[in-house]
């Protein structure tokens, strides 16, 4: 079925955040018959998707600007009015937020599903008529179970609207797999769409609307619960090689070897394949990490306590990665950073995103600033208000704080050291005998993604230290 084919012509979808918001952007720009509307309860948020100037979209995402530009205003909405747009919709996608639990039954692993059963429950409350119900957002395996409880409910209470109109729902299962920083590419053109679900017309449904755009042989139909673990297992392995890469980082740092001679050389081994294969300060991101502590309670559940303990390895693994990066930089600096001025370029955590959850910068950060050292960070995306949040304290230039600088060569002025956390091309582009003048010695960069010109540090008089270089 294409999309001329497919009965959708409004959707709905419930959270404007990194996944809803890029998504719907992309359904809109592919599907110009469709209409569709993105709801959040985040009045700023829908504002800032909303603002004239594209530069100030909420979510900095290379091209997003230039897709939200030719569709909003045609078939594609932002708005807070929840109910109505619920209300009018054929589709409707949850992509609401499902953080790790913090506390309660599987605090710190399980996902906290409360923004998902409210949503379920608006639904169940506005829909009407027959809605197909997609699950975006990274779900825990039979989710999808809880959702069709809720819609059920409200289907055999047939708490319909006045006029005695029965609404019924199909619970469909459509994990995102795109990654920050290029979710446009992958939306635009997928390695594979994975829709699970029981009701083959709503698959189709959701099918035809895809395949206006993608070729039906990267839409793979499976049921509900594949579909849910497929996402936690493609997000698992993921993390998993970069985990591994990372643990034979600090071998090839121990023994001489260089990381990235390792990578290129397994990488070639199309077995193994080149990706994510390249050592840094650890994964960070909103997924990994939750999604595999979401597989890890999940295996505990059902008693698969080896299992389990496999995969939260790979966790275990990525803090050692982060904590071992804070520590070497300590020691390298005489044993004391107290006082020191150290500057970190790089909050977000990874290139070409404003994101920083789960940032490995946080963590490293966070280390540093508890030693007492004075940071000067810089990111040429991510406000001074979120790195506010994430660390916890407001900027002040004290022994223990942190301040923002509006260049490198800023921030490196008067430093022991750079750090270097996030892999922005321009990072690979620094003047450093520029840098290297205006620093204290002796001057150190610490690179944690080896993308510095490492010699014309060196030549600029610093010693150096890259991630998984021996
Ligand atoms: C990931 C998955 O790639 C995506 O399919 C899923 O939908 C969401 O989670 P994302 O977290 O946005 O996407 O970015 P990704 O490119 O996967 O990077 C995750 C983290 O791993 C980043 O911190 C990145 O810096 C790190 N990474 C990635 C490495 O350290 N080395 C690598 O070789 C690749
Ligand atoms: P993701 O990376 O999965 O997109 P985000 O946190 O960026 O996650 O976005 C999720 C969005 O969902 C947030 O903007 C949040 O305000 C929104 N949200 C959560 N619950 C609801 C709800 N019941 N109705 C509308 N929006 C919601």
């Amino acid at each position: 079925m294409d999309s001329a084919r497919s009965p959708i012509r409004t959707i709905c979808c419930i959270g404007a955040g990194y996944v809803g918001g890029p998504t719907m952007a992309v359904i809109a720009d592919r599907c110009p018959h469709i209409q569709v509307t993105v709801v959040d309860l985040n009045v700023e948020r829908i504002d800032a998707w909303n603002d004239p100037d594209l530069a100030r979209l909420p979510v900095y995402e290379p091209g997003l600007d230039a897709v939200v530009g030719r569709a909003r205003g045609r078939n594609l909405h932002f708005t807070t009015e929840v109910d109505g747009a619920i209300a009018a919709a054929d589709m409707v996608f949850l992509s609401v937020n499902t953080p790790t639990k913090t506390r309660g039954v599987g605090a710190g692993q399980a996902s906290d599903l409360r923004w998902i059963e409210a949503s379920a429950r608006q639904v169940a409350a506005v829909a009407r008529g027959h809605t197909i119900v997609v699950e975006k957002s990274t779900l825990p395996v039979r989710t999808a179970e809880a959702v069709k409880a809720i819609l059920g409910a409200a289907q055999q209470n047939g708490s319909g609207p006045a006029n005695g109109e029965t609404k019924t729902f199909s619970v469909l299962s459509n994990p995102e797999f795109l990654a920050e920083g290029t979710a446009i590419g992958d939306l635009e053109s997928p390695d594979r769409v994975l829709i699970g679900g029981e009701d083959a017309s709503a698959i189709e449904c959701l099918a035809g609307i895809y395949a206006t755009w993608v070729p039906d042989e990267r839409i793979l139909r499976t049921n509900l619960w594949s579909s849910e673990l497929s996402k936690l297992t493609a997000n698992a392995y993921l993390a998993q090689r970069i985990s591994s890469i990372n643990s034979i980082a600090a071998l090839c740092e121990a023994t001489g070897a260089d990381v990235r001679e390792v990578g290129r050389a397994i990488g070639t081994d199309s077995r193994i394949g080149s990706r994510f294969l390249q050592a840094g300060p650890g994964f960070g991101g909103s997924c990994f990490q939750k999604d595999i502590l979401n597989l890890v309670y999940l295996c505990r559940h059902y008693g698969l306590e080896e299992v389990a303990a496999y995969w939260e390895q790979v966790v275990t693994l990525n803090t050692w990665q982060q904590d071992r990066i804070a520590r070497m930089v300590v020691q390298r600096l005489f044993g004391t950073i107290t006082g020191k001025r150290l500057a970190v370029l790089g909050f977000a955590f990874k290139a070409d995103t404003n994101d920083t959850r789960e940032a490995p910068a946080i963590r490293i950060c966070r280390e540093l600033i508890e030693e007492g050292a004075r940071l000067v960070i810089v990111d040429p995306k991510v406000s001074s208000a979120q790195i506010a949040a994430d660390l916890g304290q407001p900027p002040s230039a004290a022994e223990g704080g942190w301040q923002v600088a509006a260049s490198p060569l800023e921030a490196a002025t008067g430093a022991d050291a750079v750090l270097i956390l996030t892999e922005w091309r321009e990072y690979a582009r620094l003047d450093w005998d520029a840098i290297g003048a205006v620093m204290r010695r002796p001057a150190w960069l610490f690179d944690a993604r080896a993308i510095a010109d490492a010699d014309a540090a060196r030549a600029a008089g610093l010693n150096v230290w890259r991630v998984g270089e021996g």
